[in-house]
């Protein structure tokens, strides 16, 4: 067997389905090759996307940067096609730091947030020219330690946050319309230890009015003046988060760009220089060139009559088709009717639902199922409960390439350890009978 996924005997009937292909290859080739479920990248789409969205920005403003949000998706093969193209890195753990200098990022092109970063990381970060994000007060007494442990100042930037939506995200950073933010730019400038230089605003994800980021920028703008008129920092970047819609039909990445470079350009004549724009977007990068092909494992009929299609994987493999709908596409252009059904997971979870009331081709066990845009907080927020998580597969043209080899059983149990006491007595079932002697086929499971 290639790999410990429970294997679908009637897969091989089908293993070349007609139909869908990925860039060059099948489908069916795929699953023949890797198995299935498997989470499939195209390579050609994730450049096409990032080409399309910085070109958006640097043909308005042409100091723009991308610093892709690693925490959206980072399988290591991801992370560097885009960095192929020119994007920095934005973490927001020591583990995501690790990761992107592993990566060969360099410091100058991290920007490190999110709000619990170890003082380490933090030391690291300085000594490496990572751009730091502050979320907290506290944070900023670790920077100073930073700084005196370095024995030179540190350059920072601070989160701010600011009513831009009915739910705002106020969770992150100094709020600006309290004047809590100017008032910690003010600290900063006291502290002799830390120069501020930027500003940093994530407003939220999937923000599809464009207007919250005109709103958000003309916010920091604001900010950044008053704090050089003040004296207080010299503010060298804006980083206005991520949060863009991945399906760029409305609004477009355009209409972002738009949105956010018009103020800039106009208003950007009270500060001294022309500040970077960074932007961090994940999902408006990912979430489409990755698909997760699933194979169908039976189908049966409520009491009602509603068809279930179940197949190998659920919210396991991809959370958001909880609040998501998710379009689920046959394997196969199947031209006999289509009927309507829910394709429900193989969790033993009532909830594990990929996707309700979905019109699909008749389909049987095999046949293969793809579900679209899953490379946006799927991977990465991916469960391993009950089965091992599946190979994430590159697409190339007419190539294939493994990014990240299915788990395996020995994967998943590398990690635990037994103590003496429990190594060394005889396992016994509550029948009494010990396990060497059990005759059940699951009794190693
Ligand atoms: C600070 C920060 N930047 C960027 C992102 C990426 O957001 P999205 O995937 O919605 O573009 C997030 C996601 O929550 C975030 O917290």
């Amino acid at each position: 067997m290639k790999r410990t996924q429970e294997s679908l005997p009637a897969q091989r009937a089908h293993a070349v389905e007609a139909g869908r292909a990925i860039e060059g290859v099948s489908v069916g080739t795929l699953r023949a090759k890797y198995g299935s479920p498997l989470y499939i990248v195209s390579e050609a789409a994730l450049r096409r996307n990032i080409r399309r969205f910085l070109s958006a920005f640097r043909s308005r403003y042409p100091e723009t940067v991308v610093a892709y949000s690693y925490k959206t998706n980072y399988v290591s093969g991801i992370c560097a096609i885009l960095h192929q193209e020119g994007a920095w890195a934005e973490v927001v753990s020591g583990f995501e730091l690790e990761h992107a200098r592993a990566l060969g990022v360099p410091g100058p092109q991290i920007v490190y947030n999110g709000p619990h970063k170890l003082v380490e990381y933090l030391l690291e970060a300085a000594r490496q020219g990572v751009r730091v994000n502050a979320d907290h007060q506290e944070e900023l007494s670790h920077l100073e330690e930073v700084a005196k442990r370095l024995a030179r100042p540190v350059k920072i930037g601070i989160r701010v946050n600011m009513k831009l939506t009915d739910t705002p995200w106020d969770k992150f950073g100094f709020n600006l319309e309290s004047g809590q933010a100017l008032e910690v730019c003010g600290r900063i400038h006291a502290s002799k230890r830390l120069r501020l230089s930027g500003f940093h605003l994530h407003a939220g994800t999937r923000l599809a009015d464009v207007e919250i980021y005109r709103a958000a920028i003309e916010g920091l703008l604001e900010l950044a003046s008053t704090v050089e008129r003040e004296g207080l920092g010299e503010i060298e970047y804006l980083d206005l988060g991520g949060g863009f819609v991945s399906d760029n039909a409305a609004p477009s990445y355009d209409a972002y760009a738009e949105a956010i470079c018009g103020p800039l350009n106009a208003r950007r004549e009270g500060l001294r220089r022309r500040p970077l724009l960074i932007l961090e977007p994940g999902r408006a990068i990912v979430a489409a060139p990755v698909s997760l092909l699933v194979s169908v494992v039976a189908v049966k009929r409520t009491p009602e009559g509603r068809k279930l299609v179940v197949v190998d994987g659920g919210v396991n493999l991809l959370p958001a088709a909880r609040r998501f709908r998710h379009d689920v596409l046959a394997g196969s252009r199947g031209a006999a009717h289509a009927e309507n059904a829910d394709v429900v997971g193989a969790l033993c979870m009532q909830d594990d639902v990929l996707r309700r009331d979905v019109w699909l081709p008749p389909v049987r066990r095999g046949s293969i199922l793809i579900v679209r845009h899953a490379g946006a907080y799927s991977i990465s927020h991916s469960i391993q409960f009950i089965y091992p998580r599946p190979p994430v597969v590159l697409v190339r043209g007419k190539e294939t390439y493994v990014l990240r080899r299915g788990e395996r059983t020995e994967d998943l149990l590398r990690l635990d350890e037994l103590p003496p006491h429990l190594a060394t007595a005889p396992a016994v079932r509550g029948d009494g009978r010990s396990r060497r002697t059990a005759s059940s086929p699951g009794a190693r499971r």
